[in-house]
C-alpha cells in the first residue's frame, strides 16, 4: 500500500512540474503510461520543423480534424464562438482567425499547443496521444489558413 501510494504521488509530482509553465521544465519524454511529457520550451517548439507541406490534401485533412475535435470550442470558422465555448470558465477558446497568436505563431509552436496544451487549466487541452502527429500537423497547415496572419 506504501508503494502504490508512493507511485502515485510521484506521478502528481511529475504532473504538478508540467503544469509549471513555459521554460519552467527541460522536456523529457516519460515513459509510456506515465504522465504526459511536459510543454516544449518557447526554443524548443520553434525549433520543430512542419513535416507537412501546406498543400491542398493537408489542409484538407486538417479541416477535417478540426470538424471533429476543435470546431465545438473555436467555432467553425475559428472564432471561439463554438457551442461548447460559454461552458468554459475563466478563459475563452482563442480566436484563431484574428491577426495575434498568443501562444506562438511558428507551425511548431502552433503544433505545441495543440500537441501538449496550454496550462496550468488546460480549457485548451493536450490532443497528444488522441491526434496522431501527423495530423496535428495537417491541423497547424489548416488554422493558419484561418488566421489573418497566416503565411
Ligand atoms: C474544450 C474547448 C477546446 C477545444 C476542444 C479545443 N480548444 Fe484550442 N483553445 C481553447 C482555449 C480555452 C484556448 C485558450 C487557452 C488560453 O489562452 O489559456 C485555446 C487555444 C488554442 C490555440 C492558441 C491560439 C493562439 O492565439 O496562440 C490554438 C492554436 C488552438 N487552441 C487550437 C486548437 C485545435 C487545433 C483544436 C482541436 C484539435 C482545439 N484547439 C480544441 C479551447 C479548446
Amino acid at each position: 500500500m506504501g508503494r502504490v501510494m508512493a507511485a502515485g504521488f510521484g506521478v502528481l509530482c511529475v504532473m504538478a512540474i508540467a503544469a509549471g509553465g513555459p521554460g519552467s521544465v527541460v522536456n523529457a519524454q516519460a515513459p509510456a503510461g506515465q504522465a504526459k511529457p511536459p510543454a516544449l520550451t518557447s526554443a524548443q517548439a520553434k525549433a520543430l520543423k512542419n513535416p507537412a507541406a501546406a498543400d491542398a490534401a493537408s489542409i484538407a485533412a486538417g479541416r477535417a480534424t478540426f470538424a471533429k475535435y476543435c470546431r465545438a470550442c473555436h467555432g467553425p470558422t475559428g472564432l471561439g464562438d463554438g457551442p461548447a465555448a460559454a461552458a468554459i470558465k475563466d478563459v475563452k477558446p482563442s480566436n484563431l482567425a484574428d491577426a495575434t497568436w498568443d501562444h506562438g505563431s511558428t507551425d511548431g509552436e502552433i503544433f505545441n499547443t495543440i500537441h501538449a496544451g496550454i496550462g496550468p487549466k488546460f480549457a485548451m487541452a493536450a490532443f497528444q496521444g488522441r491526434i496522431p502527429d501527423a495530423q496535428i500537423w495537417n491541423l497547424v497547415n489548416f488554422v493558419k489558413t484561418l488566421s489573418k496572419t497566416a503565411k
